[in-house]
């Protein structure tokens, strides 16, 4: 096992009913700034039950941050924030309101443009606190201190490091109106989630292993369940809790970790707006069919302990390995190969061209750089 470290301060508050529990959790006479989506908790109640519980509370709305939350929105809020003398906020939506109001946070610390921050997470020296009312169980911003923020003019989408929110509540009865699609795709990105924290190399953390195994065998029980009915409390439950889990550094402990999937998911919607999550379903089979080798003996784990692929070669147990799994993305309705979304060479050639300018090293061996990410796209035409 390698050394690590772990902290994980965030506060969880799960169940029914709880979105009322903001009260306890912000002390009175704050200055609050909200920040939500395109509209969803309109329809569905949630903004009402979050007005209720903060009465009496001097509170500023910010609306419109959009899925892959772009800077030049994030701006607007931080100019807000900033007139405003904002000092906490609660974000109200999907991962993309939260990784937005993650970056408006130490924006409305920092006196250069929000933008630079993301491509020099050094310069984060200190945000105001915010916490979350989290509507779309996927990225586990819940609980992480990660965020991806775009940029429209630059066509570019990164990562980005601010600190963990305070709390967060998990009501999973506000799943009950995600679109299908997007269900599938939040299943589809913690699922990937896990997978870049697993699939790498064997005999480092056989506990974070079994933990692993245990998420996604839980992700493939629940999910033909939840595409028949998304409104069974009990498995929008275990879906919510997943998310979080994935990605709130419990399975990350003394482990290596890939990523390669993500970035270059990244790079599929900055350039083509494709949903995460799908983005997610086409990459990660190809990149395990390009390396392989190099993670032969973590595939052949994932096979016979996830899928129960215990006969034939080696080679046949992980071709089927890589086949369930991109049955399972197809079995959630979503898209695993470039060419049904219409992108192809010349998508693959830009890619490869930023990797390159980039000098981009991904993966747990950082040796997935533009001409490896050529190949894996290539080989998910
Ligand atoms: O904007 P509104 O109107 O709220 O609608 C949203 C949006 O259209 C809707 N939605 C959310 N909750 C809903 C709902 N509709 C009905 N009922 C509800 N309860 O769903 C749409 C998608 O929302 P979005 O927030 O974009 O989805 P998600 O949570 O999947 O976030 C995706 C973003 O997170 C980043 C992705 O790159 C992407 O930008 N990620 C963040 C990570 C992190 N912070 O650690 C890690 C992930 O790997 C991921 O990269
Ligand atoms: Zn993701």
């Amino acid at each position: 096992m390698y050394n690590f470290e772990f902290q994980n301060p965030t506060k969880l508050i799960f169940g029914k009913g709880t979105i009322a529990r903001i009260k306890d959790e912000i002390p009175a006479g704050t200055k609050l700034m909200l920040t939500f989506g395109g509209g969803s908790v309109k329809k569905n109640g949630v903004y009402e039950q979050v007005i209720d519980a903060l009465k009496g509370y001097d509170v500023v709305e910010f609306w419109g941050i959009e899925p892959n939350p772009k800077v030049e929105t994030l701006r607007k809020a931080i100019e807000l924030g900033k007139r405003e003398n904002v000092d906490f906020i609660l974000a109200v939506g999907g991962g993309s309101t939260l990784d937005g109001t993650k970056l408006i946070a130490c924006g409305i610390k920092y006196d250069g443009d929000a933008w630079e921050l993301v491509l020099d997470n050094s310069l984060v020296k200190s945000g105001v606190q915010f916490a979350s009312v989290m509507t779309m169980p996927a990225t586990g911003s819940e609980m992480n201190s990660g965020a991806v923020i775009s940029n429209l003019a630059t066509k570019e989408k990164f990562a980005f490091y601010s600190y963990y929110p305070k709390f967060s509540i998990l009501d999973p009865e506000v799943t009950y109106s995600i679109p299908e699609y997007q269900v599938s795709c939040g299943i589809a990105d913690t699922f990937v989630h896990v997978m870049e924290q697993y699939l790498t190399t064997t005999g480092i953390n056989s506990l974070m292993d079994r933990w692993a195994e245990g998420l996604l065998m839980n992700l493939i029980d629940i999910a033909p369940g939840i595409a028949e009915d998304h409104k069974n409390y009990d498995l929008m439950s275990q879906y919510m809790l997943s998310a979080t889990m994935g990605l709130n550094g419990f399975i990350a402990m003394g482990v290596p970790q890939d990523w390669a999937t993500h970035m270059i998911g990244h790079e599929l919607t900055a350039l083509h707006g494709v949903t995460h999550g799908e983005s997610l379903a086409i990459v990660l089979p190809a990149t395990m069919t390009v390396l392989s080798e190099q993670k032969k003996l973590k595939i052949l784990q994932y096979g016979e302990r996830v899928w129960g692929i215990t006969e034939g070669s080696e080679s046949e147990r992980i071709t089927k390995a890589i086949e369930k799994t991109e049955q399972f993305f197809r079995l959630l309705g979503l898209k695993t190969r470039l060419h049904e979304l219409n992108i192809g060479e010349e998508t693959i050639a830009e890619i490869e061209r930023r990797f390159n300018e980039r000098g981009v090293k991904l993966g747990e061996c950082k040796n997935v750089t533009g001409t490896v990410a050529r190949a894996i796209l290539e080989c998910a035409l």
